[in-house]
């Protein structure tokens, strides 16, 4: 039996550890979610929800991943032997996740490359949904795949699977440290640039601007819950995957701490250099920082392009920086989002790394190629947004619930992560995960079948998107249910390593 492998140094599991968390979601989602929340007064939500859903869950994954020393499915067979299942959904939605991010992460290097000649022109809509994407085809056909998306993303894939042979310490430890450090500098100049520039401050106004009447809506609370899951990549195997390669002694709850304010921290810089941004935008222009508002694919391919374009100086470089930053941003997650399903496969089939990525990555690969194609925008779109509520959501609201509730397993992570960490672990810790996270995910499951599932029949607001039935059937529902499915089936084939065997035997025997 091969030892598990480790990190070589704290600061390298940390800076891995920021670097899945660090990600797209950071740059181009928390600003438009902060603004359309509340602007200044969203903070209160969004720090509630660190302080009661992101931190606490953190801290919960990070003791399961050190106390059980294995990949998610493991770690949570070790727990109970009943929850293996529970840990593939989330491998299986973290496969989803990245046949999808990879490709973002491929216009992101396109980008770059454009941005040496702002080859995008006046037109940056028709260009990126023309020119570039090709995206001729109607929702749910996939037409031709396009070579401009292709190429980067073989790229990426070679990045990023290079990295993941060379194992945790000389491959994602070393990857980090060179990304995280880098993308801090490189944001911080595009921060400091975008605070020089005409009109800064009308947009800083605007995102900090608190409107504290929103705080009574259940919906900004449901927002800020949402930002800070998917923003900490939690709730579906990554930070199990990385804390099972801590070293026996290692302070967990502090880790977290640092892992979560670092996080935010990331965030709330790029909400700043966002906004400066978009107030120089909406000043030349003339209009309101409203008007020019937009989030994700909007805002990093069609708006900013656009303003790029009016910048006074070093448009080109400001330009390469800013896509820069999000491949940097995206491949650290992406490193993240993919070892999560190597580590399964290496626990369960007791296969080398090197096939597990292989197997496990070549097939996320070649599936990405989906979304490479000239229909692939659509089924992104659609992949995204159902993975995303039924996924990742759904996962956190059925971990805390089975963890605290089902299996009453908190005393034992509480004890184990006081014994080694120099932060003691309270009732509120307790609290926060028994109850305050249960209610508010259950709350926003409830109203996102509601909404997703009830309309329909009542057959007043159309689907997701205005997309038709069988497309949001097949490229949307499907998808969240195959995570699901499949985890529960690849939970009920054998484990192939003797280790667990030995151990599995040793367990009932003890419990009889
Ligand atoms: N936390 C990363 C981000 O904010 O982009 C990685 C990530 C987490 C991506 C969850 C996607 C996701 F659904």
């Amino acid at each position: 039996m091969e030892a598990r492998s480790q990190w070589g140094t704290r600061a390298g599991f940390i800076l891995a550890a920021v670097g899945s968390a660090v990600g797209l979601g950071n740059i181009w989602r928390f600003p438009t979610v902060a603004y359309e929340n509340g602007g200044g007064a969203f903070f209160i939500p969004y720090l509630f929800a660190l302080l009661t859903a992101g931190i606490p869950i953190l801290i919960m994954e990070f003791t399961m991943g050190h106390k059980y020393r294995g990949s998610a499915p493991l770690s949570f067979k070790r727990m109970n032997k009943k929850t293996e299942w529970l840990g593939w959904w989330g491998v299986l939605v973290a496969f989803v996740i990245s046949t999808y991010y990879s490709v973002i992460i491929a216009w992101a290097i396109s980008y770059s490359v454009f941005s040496v000649n702002l080859s995008w022109g006046a037109d940056t809509e028709g260009f990126l949904f023309g020119e570039y994407l090709n995206l001729s085809v109607d929702p749910g056909q996939t037409g031709s795949l396009v070579p401009g998306v292709l190429i980067p993303l073989i790229l990426v894939w070679i990045v990023v699977l290079g990295i993941l042979f060379k194992g945790v310490k000389k491959g994602i430890e070393i990857a980090n440290r060179i990304f995280i450090p880098a993308l801090v500098i490189i944001f911080l100049i595009i921060v400091i640039y975008a605070l020089t520039l005409p009109g800064a401050f009308t947009g800083l106004e605007a995102f900090f601007a608190p409107d504290f009447s929103r705080i009574a809506d259940a919906d900004v609370w449901v927002a800020a819950y949402g930002q800070i899951f998917f923003s900490l990549s939690i709730a579906f195997a990554i930070m199990i995957t990385y804390s099972s390669y801590l070293p026996k002694k290692s302070d967990i709850t502090n880790n977290a701490f640092i892992v979560g304010f670092g996080n935010s921290s990331f965030e709330l810089l790029a909400g700043i250099g966002v906004f400066s941004i978009l107030g120089f935008m909406a000043t030349s222009a003339g209009v309101a920082v409203e008007d020019v508002v937009a989030g994700g694919v909007g805002l990093a391919f069609v708006v900013f392009p656009a303003i790029i374009n009016e910048f006074p100086v070093f448009n080109e470089f400001f330009g390469f920086l800013f896509f820069a930053s999000l491949v940097l941003a995206g491949l650290s997650s992406l490193i993240s989002i993919t070892e999560t399903y190597v580590a399964g496969l290496v626990d369960k089939f007791n296969i080398s790394r090197t096939k597990a990525v292989l197997f496990g990555g070549g097939l996320a690969a070649i599936l990405s190629l989906l979304f490479a194609t000239q229909g692939g925008m659509y089924f992104l779109d659609a992949a995204d947004y159902f993975i995303n509520q039924f996924g990742v959501a759904l996962v956190g609201l059925v971990e805390v619930v089975m963890v605290a509730w089902v299996l009453r397993e908190l005393k034992g992570l509480q004890n184990h992560a006081n014994e080694i960490s120099d932060i003691r672990l309270g009732s509120w810790w307790t609290i926060c995960i028994s109850i305050v996270t249960p209610i508010v995910l259950g709350y926003m499951m409830f109203g996102l079948f509601k909404q997703n599932l009830m309309r329909e029949f009542a057959g007043d607001t159309g689907n997701y998107e205005g997309y038709s039935d069988t497309f949001i059937l097949f490229s949307g529902w499907a998808v969240a249910a195959a995570a699901l499915l499949i985890g529960i089936l690849i939970s009920f084939s054998r484990w192939k390593t003797s280790e667990t065997i030995e151990e599995e035997i040793q367990k009932t025997g003890e419990a009889k």
